[in-house]
């Protein structure tokens, strides 16, 4: 399979590149604003780079849709801290540069699998145990809380895709991904910085670099982390069984359920295994105002239902503690990869670039 990875230099799309190629039975096109996390795989035989802006570079993005059977659209912010500081852009990127790939799928005939979010199910309802994907309902908070932005454009993307699909034009499933970790989870930063990247990063840098732990609210808010190999032999069954077609699903851990506070406790435990010292980080609560800045309110989150890929043969293997484990190591092992990457600044700068997408040549 030809299959195009739009925003394959992040954290999933990395892993998820270097996945397909793994299989030794695809080519993988893949197109970001960035490659350092990808930097490792430029070389490999089957994938080629393109370094471009999906939302400016359109009829670039547009002639690489042409040319694929099928794109996997991954191209978003992840991180809350940029809901709160900057909705509008997250709007444009994650809501119109989306559209308009799925715009050029339809003009080109092409399967579109498009990542969506957990978030979209907003906040659980009382008595809620479980999100479902065809029967849970969709809850937001208040428009001043701009948090919700992000939420509410994955909803309408996903509306506005399974309309199209209605209507018959376009051959899509939706992926709701519940908190993956992995290598490469997002970035690094320096001891007691607040907003920037999600919470596994957070604990990660704290740990690395003796600063404080914050729990936001307490950290009482629970997360079913799921480990990135998992959810790539989920997509695997997306990708290759046909029944998946005009669907959503759950990509999540049920299993791995925990409270904010207490991965904190459980992520310092592990980091003493793994480097022989024991973390001395103080867990400082705060709010979500004071960490996040205004506009901030917790999604909550219940566990997944995840039977319905379940269904197709799919079940994540990887407990918590492995999950946290891998991801930890790797930070461990590749203290490079812990730059900090401003990417707001960086598809700023890629916008007011006078020239068209830069090719980076194999090796760069
Ligand atoms: C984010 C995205 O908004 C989702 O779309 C995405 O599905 C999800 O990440 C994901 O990783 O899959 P969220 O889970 O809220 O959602 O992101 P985190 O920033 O990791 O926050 C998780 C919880 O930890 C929140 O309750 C947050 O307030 C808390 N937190 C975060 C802390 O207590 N301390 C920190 O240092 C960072």
């Amino acid at each position: 399979m030809r299959i195009g990875v739009l925003g394959a230099g992040g954290f999933i799309g990395s892993n998820m590149v270097e996945f397909l190629l793994d299989q030794g039975e695809h080519e993988v096109v893949g197109v970001d604003i960035a490659y350092d996390k990808i930097a490792h795989l430029l070389d490999r035989p089957g994938f080629t780079f393109t370094l471009a802006n999906v939302h400016r570079d359109v009829a670039r993005t547009d002639e690489i849709i042409r040319d694929v059977d099928v794109v996997i659209d991954l191209v978003a912010y992840a991180n809350p801290s940029v809901y709160v500081t900057a909705p509008l852009e997250v709007f444009r990127v994650n809501f119109m540069a989306n559209l308009e790939v799925v715009e050029s799928c339809i003009r080109h005939g092409r399967r579109l699998i498009q990542y969506s979010t957990a978030e979209v199910y907003g906040k659980p309802q009382e008595g809620q145990e479980r999100y479902s994907e065809d029967e849970s309902d969709l809850v937001y908070g208040p428009v001043h809380k701009q948090r919700w932005i992000y939420a509410c454009g994955k909803q309408l993307l996903e509306r506005v895709i399974h309309a199209h699909g209605m209507a018959g034009e376009l051959d899509y499933t939706i992926i709701r991904p519940f908190n993956f970790v992995g290598p490469r989870a997002d970035y690094l930063v320096p001891a007691g910085t607040r907003g920037g990247p999600r919470v596994f990063a957070h604990f990660m840098s704290a740990l690395i670099s003796g600063g404080p732990m914050f729990l936001v609210n307490g950290g009482q808010a629970r997360r079913s982390f799921t480990h990135i190999a998992d959810a790539n032999e989920a997509l695997d069954v997306v990708l290759k069984d046909q029944r998946t077609r005009g669907q959503a699903y759950n990509i999540g851990n049920p299993g791995n359920d925990i409270s904010i506070a207490d991965l904190a406790v459980q992520m310092k435990e592990i980091y003493a295994e793994l480097t022989g010292e024991t973390p001395q980080n103080e867990l400082q609560v705060v709010t979500g105002d004071e960490f996040y800045g205004e506009g901030y309110e917790d999604n909550g989150r219940v566990v997944p239902d995840i039977s319905k890929l379940g269904a197709l043969g799919w079940k994540p293997t990887r407990d918590l503690t492995t999950t946290l484990r891998d991801a930890m190591q790797f930070y461990l092992e590749h203290p490079e990869e812990a730059q900090s990457p401003d990417l707001v600044q960086r598809r700023q700068e890629l916008a007011n670039a006078p020239a068209g997408p830069e090719q980076v040549p194999a090796g760069r």
